[in-house]
């Protein structure tokens, strides 16, 4: 039976590889709903070659010019926008499958919407998990969602978890997951230097082509923290039982332990078609596009433990995700504002860090026991994050 989705955030890195998968299966996916934020055009060229039946942006303004494009085509493709229009195309009946890939906490509601209507999601926003993980969790086994995940390590772990990922972390003896990080383009930079960096050395990652965000995630490797707290709630496992391991080849996207001693390892080219193709067609396998690896050219497969001093974000996160309650939800908020604010040149690359850490210890954390009360936690930690920042010396 064909496939047909939903794809929130089609203009960006994720979207853009999944309509590749996309167009090499037609008779597998069809498109029922593109979103974007502001790129109108790019959303333009996407409706004109997949058709679907809506389109969604951010703004009236954004949806006028889109529109009168479409129209100019003689496309049928209905525009709508905002928040609300998000959650309407997650959650119709007209599509049963949801890729969420919004960059940022303004995926959560969507996501959510997909998660209540009982969708198969396939998850590589894990800010909305970070933000609401238990909350999150619970609304997917209550509806009988089927959650996939995008992330290419979770969806190396889920491939190398008992029966291809039938089972859960519960059975077959798991005893750990290792989750590989390149180290991103600081690993072996003089510490010294890094209060220097400026956006576009940060955002030029040795292996992966991404978003901005994420890319600066992945430099200062709050990522990797993100993507623990992730596997934490996908996969049921506390903090302790989740190592992260440092492969600057990023050929290993992440390893499963066994009690017998074996370690299951899930290895390909970086590129995230692999893991897209793999949740898309999941339990069959499809061409993705991406060429087969030649471990014989790669040779060397290294490895290194983490260097939480050079990268404090990642123990940021270790700690917020020990802490529990809304402590995850306010890294992830104030490492939103902390990241724009560098890209935007307001703050140093240091201060990111800095500024999250300020968040953590100004704010009381409690127990994220409703949606409303994370989203409180949330506002609350941009607010301070604002507030540091303003604070904080322009750099030069
Ligand atoms: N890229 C990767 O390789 C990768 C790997 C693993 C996980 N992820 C995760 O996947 C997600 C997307 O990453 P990405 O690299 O694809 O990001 P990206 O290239 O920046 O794309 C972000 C997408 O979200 C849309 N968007 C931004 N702000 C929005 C808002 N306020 N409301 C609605 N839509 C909004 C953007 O629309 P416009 O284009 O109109 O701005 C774009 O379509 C992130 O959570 C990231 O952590 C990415």
């Amino acid at each position: 039976m064909q496939k047909r989705l939903t794809l929130l955030g089609s203009t960006g890195s994720i979207g853009d590889s999944t309509l590749d998968v996309v167009a090499r299966h037609p008779q597998r996916f069809s498109i029922y709903a593109l979103t974007a934020h502001r790129n109108g055009e790019k959303l333009v060229e996407q409706c004109l070659r997949f058709a679907p039946e809506v389109a969604v942006v951010g703004d009236a303004d954004t949806a006028a010019q889109v529109e009168r494009k479409l129209r100019e085509a003689g496309s049928k493709t209905v525009v709508t926008y905002g928040p609300q229009a998000l959650v309407e195309v997650s959650k119709s009946d007209a599509c049963d499958t949801v890729v969420a890939a919004i960059v940022g906490a303004a995926g959560l509601a969507p996501t959510l919407a997909a998660a209540k209507a009982g969708k198969q999601i396939l998850l590589a926003n894990k800010e909305a998990l970070v933000m609401s993980g238990d909350i999150f969790m619970g609304t997917v086994r209550d509806s009988g969602a089927v959650l996939l995940p995008l992330d290419s390590e979770h969806n190396a772990v889920f491939q190398c978890l008992p029966n291809g990922g039938h089972e859960g972390v519960q059975h077959g003896g798991v005893t750990k997951i290792i989750l590989t990080a390149s180290g991103g383009p600081f690993r072996t930079r003089e510490p010294s230097t890094l209060v220097n960096v400026t956006p576009d050395e940060a955002c030029k990652h040795p292996n992966w082509s991404m978003g901005r965000k994420i890319s600066v995630d992945s430099a200062t490797m709050m990522n990797k923290g993100l993507e623990v707290i992730e596997a934490h709630y996908l996969f049921d496992l506390p903090g302790d039982r989740i190592d992260v391991l440092i492969h600057p080849q990023s050929v290993i996207h992440s390893m499963v332990s066994y009690a017998d001693g074996s370690v299951l390892a899930q290895l390909g080219n970086p590129d995230m078609r692999t893991p897209i193709a793999h949740a898309l067609a999941f339990p069959e396998r499809v061409d993705s596009g991406v060429a087969q690896l030649d471990l014989a050219q790669v040779a060397t497969l290294t490895f290194e433990k983490p260097d939480y001093a050079r990268f404090p974000c990642l123990a940021l996160a270790m700690k917020a995700l020990a802490e529990g309650g809304v402590a995850s939800a306010a890294l992830n908020a104030a490492n939103e504002v902390a990241v724009d604010a560098f890209l935007n040149r307001r703050i140093g690359f240091m201060a990111i860090a800095q500024t999250v850490d300020a968040v953590l210890n100004a704010l009381q954390n409690h127990s994220a026991s409703s949606l409303e009360v994370v989203l409180e936690a949330d506002a609350a930690a941009r607010r301070a994050a604002h507030t540091i920042i303003d604070s904080l010396p322009v750099p030069a």
